[in-house]
């Protein structure tokens, strides 16, 4: 599928966005597990999420769902029938391998080209000092798990991760004695809001997060819960705002969880006029309106000092950098290697899709440093498969001068069901 952009003079209005893709995935794993009767809201239908609910079915629990809404019964998990299918999603393989390994049955995890790409080793070894019997292939998929004991350690992670430290709490349930995992940053905490929420014995302090287990799994009680609104999602809508002069849309019920908020602090200390309405909690998360006030002709500042905000933006530095591309100066990203090992090499590929737009980016190892402002010019791109990055190119698009069309943007669907449609809402001109 190819997306054709067309310049905006404006976008205005008010939208939502779907459901948050981690919440929903977790929504799925953690209700598996539950004593009762799970009913979840706003749950988001994409490609990674849809692979974990053909998952969780393969596990034995019949969940029902009506569009946004699931209701299923967890409890005891069934071996399946044969290997499970991750397809795309990095976070389900590695949240899995960690639920899985407490079990009393083998599985083997795998997954589409794409994942079969990606790093396990980051799970596997941590899972092995538990007494996980667990086998990647050379660091990738597919996983091998055979029933083991598991005994609760400590772990302390060399960089920030929440799949990590998810997949470790999750074996920690089913282990004896407690678990724990040190962060060195601040990765974002669903998790751990989930479990406390179902009255698991979870312990945060700082960047420290403690469980104690037991072999035959904690009691977790099951959920009623509504999701909120994905922000790695309404990023795109809150940078494309931001860009396009004249502009001035709210996009409402987003999740403003600390842990995924970097990229609106780091917006709005480069000039971006974001302001938050109506704060909520909702299901353990805090959850508000965005107004988003398109700045008219002024440019946006660059920033150098993202610091931990960068752990709370991973998902959202392809975004950033197409808003830095408006930005008068230089804007520089550091500590950010591990977008080299999402879906795709985000800092290798954004930089060489964005240069065909005639972006002035240099790529660095962590990171890359962007100059500008740029005037952009349409141009053909190509997503490479990787969904952020169809996202970036498409609102890049609304400020360059031409059309620019977007390869391979049928792989939107795995996180943002409905991206073109949203903004076209808003105003803009996608086909
Ligand atoms: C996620 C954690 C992050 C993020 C990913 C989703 C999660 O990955 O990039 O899109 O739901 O736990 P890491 O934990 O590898 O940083």
């Amino acid at each position: 599928m190819t997306l054709t952009v067309k310049p905006s003079v404006g976008l205005r209005g008010e939208t939502t966005v779907p459901g948050d893709k981690s919440i929903s995935h977790r929504a799925l794993l953690l209700g598996s597990l539950a004593q009762g009767e799970t009913h979840v809201r706003g749950w988001l239908a994409a490609g990674d999420t849809l692979a974990t609910l053909g998952v969780v079915r393969a596990l034995g629990i019949d969940v029902r769902r009506d569009g946004d809404r699931l209701t299923f019964t967890g409890g005891t998990l069934r071996e399946p029938s044969g290997p499970i299918d991750c397809v795309n999603a990095g976070t389900l393989i590695r949240l899995i391998a960690g639920l899985l390994a407490g079990q009393p049955f083998p599985t083997v995890l795998d997954g589409s080209e794409q994942l079969r790409k990606r790093p396990m080793r980051r799970v596997t070894e941590p899972l092995r000092t538990m007494g996980a019997d667990i086998e990647d292939t050379n660091d990738r998929p597919p996983i091998r798990i055979k029933p083991a004991n598991l005994e609760g350690t400590t772990h302390i992670l060399k960089i920030a991760s929440a799949q990590v430290k998810s997949a470790l709490l999750l074996a920690g349930l089913f282990a004896d004695g407690e678990t724990t995992v040190i962060e060195p940053g601040p990765g974002r905490d669903h998790t751990e809001r989930m479990l406390a929420a179902m009255g698991a014995p979870i312990n945060v302090d700082g960047a420290s997060v403690s469980i104690k287990g037991q072999r035959q799994g904690l009691p977790l009680q099951a959920l009623d819960l509504v999701i909120p609104g994905d922000p790695s999602s309404a990023a795109f809508l809150i940078v494309a705002a931001s860009i396009v002069p004249n502009s001035d849309i709210r996009v409402t019920g987003v999740g403003l969880n600390p842990t995924r908020t970097g990229l609106i602090d780091a917006l709005r200390r480069m000039g971006a006029e974001i302001e938050v309405e109506d704060q909520s909690q909702q299901g353990g998360e805090p959850v508000g309106t965005l107004r988003i006030n398109g700045r008219g002709e002024k440019p946006l500042a660059p920033t150098k000092e993202f610091g931990e905000e960068v752990v709370r933006a991973i998902d959202e530095i392809p975004i950033l950098a197409v808003a830095a591309t408006q930005a008068t100066g230089e804007t520089v990203i550091s500590d950010a290697s591990e977008l080299r090992v999402k879906e795709v090499d985000r800092i290798a590929l954004l930089a060489a899709e964005l240069r065909k737009m005639g972006a002035q980016i240099e790529e660095r190892p962590d990171g890359m440093a962007i100059y500008g402002p740029t005037p952009l010019k349409g141009a053909l791109v190509n997503s490479h498969g990787d969904h952020r990055l169809a996202m970036a190119l498409a609102v890049a698009g609304l400020v360059a001068e031409g059309d620019t069309r977007i390869e391979d943007a049928g792989c939107i669907d795995d996180s943002f069901p409905g991206f073109a449609e949203t903004l076209v809402s808003l105003g803009a001109d996608f086909s």
